[in-house]
């Protein structure tokens, strides 16, 4: 066995063969900081060539135990993989892998059961479980993290984390395009007004409207399973960052984990983070999908639209004025776009410029992954009970197409179709035939026949049947349009790609 001081200096604080000292000493709440290998106050784990432990400061700033012991389940799962093949590659004794495995299912148990201590002088939790393994085996705990490091130990169990996040989140988001199928088959014939520039443009139904969103949300999935693809190689077994002389079995930790193989390059393996940065990335761009749906359940909640109503459930009351109903989950779920978009930003900027290998400024990837993670689950969660709840009314939807003379598109069609004019032409007579509507304050459909053919004297009866928004919304039957038959279509097909 090579010196402890020698390990050390290669691997900095990782790859110990053996930790020293009694079982007895390590990992107690008072006992763990200042005990075994180091002098007084040196960290057990690595405080071999420490005379001294460190300041109050260097603690707090070192620490990242109040947030990373969200990967406990990770760590424990990781490193039991990792303990078993190293018995199977002879390098670790049977009896040792199992006190091993069986003292990490316990501590598994302590932790949910919310019996185990945590604590900052053992930084991270990777640290405070092998403390806590100590305690509970003896001196084989020291061996488990043989040909390993926590930069190859860290990188797994994120990848880990993440992982299984973007797996509950992909449940999440087909349950939240259930629920706009759901509203959009029931309301695939409600006519409203389509926007451009918030002008009314042409009528739409709120089904097709609704459907935007379905596909929108079929992206962001599989955006998440694309990085999904890219992240499930498995760095362990890249030690510190040079791999190891140990004859261990990658191959094998991978498959026990769930990956598809592992990372080829072992500096890579505990250098980047852009598997985090795609998850992400792609979550900013769900909640800013989300921030715009969010925004028009804001605006459709107005009283000047009136075009739907969001339930008690998911609106509150004001404190001074008796008569609000705010749509307060609706502009969280806007705000919160801001918040995803910021924690994406924060890991791009400390990664960028991070020379090869591990750098501790990647210790600051976690709490903006965490952040993003549970941002996104629950503004998820938020908008689809909002979709649940929601009631559109359709009167007032149907009504709004009523203003901005929304059938102008048709009969500028028409215009093309009946008397063959030139697009460009038909446009110039539809927006003479709009200002008279607009000098009478009328609709299009309301203007008498004669006064349409001073305009435009081939006009005839039958441009009557373009005008209505019914036989608007009716004639757009091409792929991906607006016509009730094909949202009915396209909510069918849906239901086959994304339920
Ligand atoms: N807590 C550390 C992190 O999150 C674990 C890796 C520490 N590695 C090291 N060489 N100090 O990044």
């Amino acid at each position: 066995m090579a010196e402890p001081d020698e390990l050390e200096m290669a691997d900095r604080e990782d790859t110990r063969v053996e930790a020293e000292g009694p079982a007895e000493t390590a990992g107690g709440p008072d006992s763990a900081a200042d005990s075994a290998a180091g002098s007084a106050g040196a960290n057990p784990l690595w405080g071999g060539r420490f005379a001294s432990g460190p300041a109050e400061v260097m603690e707090r700033i070192n620490a990242s135990i109040d947030f990373d012991r969200r990967l406990y389940a990770q760590d424990i799962k990781g490193s039991q993989a990792h303990c078993r093949m190293l018995v199977r590659q002879g390098i670790l004794s049977e009896r040792d892998g199992e006190a091993i495995v069986a003292g990490l299912d316990t501590i598994l148990r302590e932790i949910e059961a919310g019996d185990f201590v945590f604590e900052a002088a053992l930084e991270d939790i990777h640290m405070n479980i092998e403390a806590r393994l100590k305690v509970l085996v003896g001196e084989a705990a020291g061996r488990l993290h043989t040909a390993r490091s926590r930069n190859d130990q860290v990188a797994t169990d994120l990848r880990l984390w993440v992982r299984d996040e973007i797996d509950a989140l992909d449940a999440a988001l087909q349950a939240l395009q259930a629920a706009l199928l759901d509203q959009a088959e029931a309301h695939a014939d409600a006519i409203m007004p389509g926007y451009t520039h918030l002008q009314p443009a042409q009528p739409v139904t709120f089904g097709h409207h609704l459907m935007a969103y379905v596909e929108m949300i079929g992206r962001d999935r599989g955006r998440f399973a694309d990085a999904r693809i890219r992240l499930n190689e498995s760095p362990l077994g890249a030690a510190a960052l040079a791999g190891t002389s140990f004859p261990i079995d990658r191959e094998a930790t991978a498959a026990a984990l769930g990956f598809e193989r592992p990372m080829a390059n072992s500096i890579d393996a505990v250098s980047d983070r852009d598997f985090a940065l795609e998850f992400m990335a792609s979550g900013a761009i769900l909640a800013l999908h989300l921030s715009r749906l969010a925004e028009e359940l804001v605006l459709w909640c107005n009283d000047g639209f009136g075009f739907a109503t969001l339930s008690d459930a998911y609106t509150t009351g004001s404190s001074i004025m008796p008569q609000k109903r705010n749509p307060d989950a609706a502009e969280l779920v806007r705000g919160k776009a801001g918040r995803v978009i910021g924690a994406l930003t924060a890991l791009l900027v400390v990664m960028k410029g991070l020379p090869l290998a591990y750098g501790k400024d990647m210790q600051e990837d976690k709490e903006p992954i965490f952040d993003c993670a549970d941002t996104l689950a629950l503004s998820v969660a938020a908008m689809t009970g909002m979709l649940r709840d929601l009631e559109p009314n359709r009167a007032a939807l149907a009504r709004a197409t009523e203003a901005g003379f929304i059938t102008a598109t048709d009969l500028a069609d028409w215009l093309v179709r009946a008397l063959g004019l030139p697009f460009r032409e038909a446009h110039h007579v539809t927006g003479e035939i709009v200002r008279r509507a607009e000098a009478r304050n009328c609709r299009l459909e309301d203007l008498p026949l004669d006064e349409l053919q001073q305009v435009e004297p081939r006009i005839t009866a039958a441009v009557s049947e373009v005008l209505s928004v019914e036989q608007a919304v009716a004639s757009r039957t091409s792929f991906g349009g607006t016509a009730p038959a094909r949202v009915r279509e396209a909510v069918a097909a849906a239901r086959k790609r994304f339920l």
